[in-house]
C-alpha cells in the first residue's frame, strides 16, 4: 500500500447522504492508473443512487465509493499498463457500478482524492483542456458509445479522429443531453450524417458538434419534421435519449421515425435507448417491426468498444478537435464535501450543462 492518506465521499448506508471519511489508498493492479482527482461530474444516475438505492439498484452493497467521472493526473501506473506515464492528465471513467462485491474492494469510484482507473476506460487529455472541462465526458461518452457501437445495440462502425461521411443518416434524440452531445460527435466522427431533437437555444450548439439539423422535441409534428429531413437519405438507426424526468414516449417516436424511414438494407430497424423502456413502451413495440433496447453505460468497461473509445479514439479526436468536451461545466465547488450539495444542483435539471465539483 502506498502511504498517501485518501478520502472519499461514501455511501455508507442505502438512501443516505454521502459521508465524507478515511479511504484506503489502493495501489494500481495490472492494467490500471492511480490517478489524483482533480474535478469530478454529476450525473443523474449518481443522485439516483443515493434517492433511491436498492429499490432500482437492488445488487448495492456498501459501505461503497460512488462517482464515474473523473479527471485528474497519473500518480502510480499498474504491471502491463502501456499508455500511460506518471504525470499526465487524464479523464476516464471510474466505476465498479456493476460489482455486487464493491464494498470488499475499494479503490474504485470517482469521488475520492485517488481513484483508480482501467487503462481501456482512460484517455489522455491535451494541455487546453482543463480538468473541470473534461470531467463532463466518461458515463455520457460511455453510454453514447455503448448505444451507437456495442453489437447488441446499433452496431455502427467505429469512430475515426479523422472521419469521412459514410452516407448513412442517424437519429439521436435529445442532443442536447450530456450523453446526446457525445452520441452526436461520436457518430459524425463514425461517418453518420445526424439529425437530432433539443430546444431552439441548443440547435447552434448540436449542430457546431457536426449535427446537420434540430427539431424541438416539445412540437406535435417532431417525427414528420424528423422524417421529411430523411427523405432522400437512408437511415441505420436512432438513439433515445431524454433528460430528467424521463419521458418514455421519445423511445415510441424514435420507433415511428425508425419504422417509416428508409432503412440501410439488411440493418434491423433498431432504437438504442439511455432510459428504460417500460412495459407500455415494451407492450406498443410487441409486434415486432422495431426492436428497442436498453443502454446500460457501464457495460462499456467489459467490452473491446470500451478500449475502441477511451484508448483508440478518444485521446487523438480530442488532441486533433473532432471531438470537444461537451457541455460546458457548473462548477458548484471545491472539494469532496461539495458533492452532496451538487447532487442538488444537478436534480434542479439543468439545459445543455454539467454540474461539477474541483477538488
Ligand atoms: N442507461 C445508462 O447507462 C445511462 C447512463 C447515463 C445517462 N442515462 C440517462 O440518459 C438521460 C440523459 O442523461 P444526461 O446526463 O445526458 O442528461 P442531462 O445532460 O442532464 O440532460 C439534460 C437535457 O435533457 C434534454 N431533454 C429533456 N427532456 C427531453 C426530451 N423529452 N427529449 C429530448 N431531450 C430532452 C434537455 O434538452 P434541452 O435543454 O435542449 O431542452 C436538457 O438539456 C437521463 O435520462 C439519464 O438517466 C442513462
Amino acid at each position: 500500500m502506498t502511504t498517501r492518506q485518501n478520502e472519499a465521499a461514501w455511501i455508507v448506508q442505502d438512501r443516505a447522504p454521502l459521508v465524507v471519511q478515511k479511504a484506503p489508498t489502493v495501489p494500481p493492479g495490472p492494467y490500471e492508473i492511480l490517478v489524483e482527482v482533480r474535478a469530478v461530474a454529476i450525473n443523474p444516475v449518481d443522485y439516483s443512487i443515493a434517492q433511491l438505492g436498492q429499490k432500482v439498484f437492488p445488487w448495492l452493497s456498501y459501505p461503497r465509493q460512488a462517482g464515474f467521472d473523473a479527471a485528474g493526473s497519473v500518480i502510480e501506473v499498474g504491471d502491463r499498463v502501456s499508455r500511460f506515464r506518471i504525470g499526465q492528465r487524464v479523464v476516464g471513467h471510474a466505476s465498479h457500478f456493476n460489482d455486487k462485491d464493491a464494498h470488499k474492494k475499494p479503490g474504485y469510484g470517482a469521488f475520492q482524492r485517488f481513484t483508480l482507473l482501467t487503462e481501456h476506460m482512460a484517455s489522455v487529455i491535451p494541455d487546453s483542456l482543463s480538468f473541470e472541462d473534461a470531467s463532463v465526458l466518461p458515463l455520457a461518452l460511455s453510454t453514447a458509445a455503448s448505444g451507437l457501437f456495442e453489437a447488441n445495440q446499433l452496431a455502427l462502425a467505429l469512430p475515426s479522429p479523422t472521419p469521412s461521411p459514410n452516407g448513412l443518416s442517424l437519429l439521436v434524440w435529445g442532443g442536447a443531453t450530456s450523453v446526446g452531445l457525445c452520441a452526436i460527435q461520436l457518430a459524425v466522427c463514425a461517418g453518420y450524417d445526424v439529425v437530432t431533437t433539443c430546444s431552439p437555444h441548443n440547435d447552434a450548439l448540436v449542430r457546431k458538434l457536426g449535427a446537420r439539423a434540430s427539431f424541438d422535441y416539445r412540437q406535435a409534428d417532431s417525427v414528420e419534421k424528423i422524417l421529411k429531413s430523411l427523405e432522400g437519405r437512408t437511415l441505420a438507426g436512432a438513439l433515445a435519449i431524454s433528460g430528467i424526468p424521463h419521458t418514455a414516449d421519445i423511445i415510441e417516436k424514435c420507433a415511428l421515425v425508425v419504422d417509416r424511414a428508409q432503412m440501410e438494407p439488411g440493418r434491423r430497424r433498431f432504437v438504442a435507448s439511455a432510459i428504460p423502456l417500460g412495459k407500455e413502451t415494451e407492450a406498443k413495440l410487441r409486434d415486432g417491426r422495431v426492436e428497442a433496447r436498453f443502454i446500460w453505460g457501464s457495460s462499456l468497461a467489459q467490452s473491446t468498444v470500451g478500449a475502441a473509445i477511451y484508448a483508440d479514439f478518444l485521446g487523438p479526436a480530442l488532441e486533433v478537435g473532432t471531438f470537444v468536451a461537451a457541455p460546458p461545466p457548473l462548477i458548484v465547488g471545491k472539494g469532496l464535501e461539495k458533492i452532496q450539495e451538487a447532487f442538488s444542483a444537478a436534480k434542479k435539471g439543468l439545459s445543455a450543462q454539467k454540474v461539477v465539483v474541483s477538488l
